[in-house]
C-alpha cells in the first residue's frame, strides 16, 4: 500500500510544483523520490536475501543449525555445505573445541573425540549427550609427560611468530596461548599417528594444535581450521603448506550467528577425499537467471 500512495503523492506534488513554476522544487522532489526508491529496492533485496539465502541456511536460529534446526558446525556456510557433501560414515574425527559441531560429527561419523577446555560448556554438552566422547582438558602443561615436553620443544624450535594480545582472557578466547594449553593440544597424541580422517582446530592453542594435527592426521585426511583469516595463525598455515605438503582451500562467507563473514579453511594432502561428493544436482535446482 505504501508505494502506490507514495507515487500518487509524487505525481500531485510534481504537477503543483510545475504549475507554481518552481523547477528547483520539482528537481528536489525528483531527487528525493530517486533516493527513496533506491532505499526501497535495497530493502526488497535484503528481504529476498533473507528469504532465499539466510533462511534456507538456518541463519535465523539462535544456535548453529540448518533450516530444520539440526546442529551444524559453527563454520562458514560454504564450508558447512562442502563438508555436508563429503562427510563419510566411516570417518574418525578429532575436534579441538566442542559445540554444535560435536552433535554434527557424532550424527554422521563412526567415531568422534572432542576436547573441551571450558568446564561449564563441557557439563552442558555432557548433560545433553552423555554418550559423546568429550574430554575436559583445562589449561596446563604436565611436564611429567615426556612426550608432551618433546612436542612443545619441537614446536618452539621452529621459532614461529605467535602474536598475542595484551590481555590474557582475549588470548584464551581466541586460542592464542600455546605452551599454556599443552595438555589440551597433546590430546591427539594419545592416538596412533594416521588414526583420524578429520582433525578440527577450533578451540584453544590453535597454532600448537595445528602443529600436532599435521603430524597425526591420516595421509588422506583433512584438517579443518576455523577463523583461518586471523593473521595470528599465519606462520602455522604457512608451515602446513610449505613444509608439510598440505594444500589449502578457503571457504569464505557468512555463517551462523554472526553478521560479518569469516573464513573456514580445509587442509589436505590427497585430493581423494572429495571424490565421494555427489556429482549430480537435484532436478529443478539452480537458477537459470
Ligand atoms: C569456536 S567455539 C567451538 C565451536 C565448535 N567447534 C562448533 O563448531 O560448534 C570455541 C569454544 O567456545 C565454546 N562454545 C562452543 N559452542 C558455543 C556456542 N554455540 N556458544 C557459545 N560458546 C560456544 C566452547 O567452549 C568451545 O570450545
Amino acid at each position: 500500500m505504501f508505494f502506490p500512495q507514495f507515487l500518487s503523492g509524487a505525481v500531485e506534488f510534481t504537477k503543483n510544483g510545475a504549475q507554481d513554476g518552481d523547477p528547483g522544487l520539482v528537481m528536489q522532489f525528483i531527487k528525493n523520490l530517486a533516493r527513496k526508491s533506491a532505499l526501497l529496492s535495497r530493502i526488497e533485496r535484503m528481504r529476498l536475501i533473507s528469504e532465499q539465502y539466510l533462511a534456507p541456511s538456518g541463519y535465523w536460529h539462535s544456535y548453529p543449525a540448518d533450516s530444520n534446526g539440526n546442529a551444524v558446525p559453527w563454520f562458514t556456510y560454504p564450508a558447512i555445505q562442502f563438508l555436508n557433501g563429503v562427510v563419510q560414515p566411516s570417518w574418525k574425527v578429532f575436534e579441538y573445541g566442542s559445540g554444535y559441531s560435536t552433535v554434527f560429527w557424532n550424527a554422521r561419523c563412526a567415531l568422534t573425540v572432542s576436547v573441551e577446555h571450558d568446564e561449564s560448556w563441557f557439563n552442558h554438552l555432557k548433560a545433553l549427550h552423555p554418550e559423546f566422547d568429550v574430554r575436559l582438558v583445562k589449561e596446563g602443561f604436565d611436564v611429567s609427560r615426556g612426550y608432551l615436553e618433546d612436542l612443545v620443544a619441537r614446536f618452539e624450535a621452529e621459532s614461529f611468530e605467535l602474536p598475542t594480545l595484551p590481555d590474557r582472557q582475549s588470548n584464551i578466547d581466541h586460542g592464542l596461548l600455546n605452551r599454556e594449553f599443552a595438555n589440551y593440544a597433546a590430546q591427539v597424541t594419545e592416538f596412533p599417528k594416521g588414526f583420524f580422517d578429520v582433525i578440527v582446530v577450533d578451540g584453544m592453542a590453535r597454532c600448537l594444535c595445528l602443529y600436532a594435527a599435521a603430524e597425526y592426521i591420516a595421509d588422506e585426511g583433512v584438517i579443518v581450521l576455523d577463523n583461518s583469516d586471523r593473521w595470528q595463525y599465519n606462520d602455522l598455515q604457512d608451515y602446513l603448506v610449505r613444509s608439510k605438503g598440505f594444500k589449502r582451500i578457503d571457504f569464505d562467507g557468512l555463517g551462523p550467528l554472526r553478521a560479518a563473514g569469516w573464513i573456514t579453511s580445509i587442509f589436505f594432502k590427497s585430493a581423494a577425499f572429495p571424490i565421494c561428493v555427489e556429482t549430480r544436482r537435484d532436478r529443478g535446482s539452480g537458477d537459470l537467471g
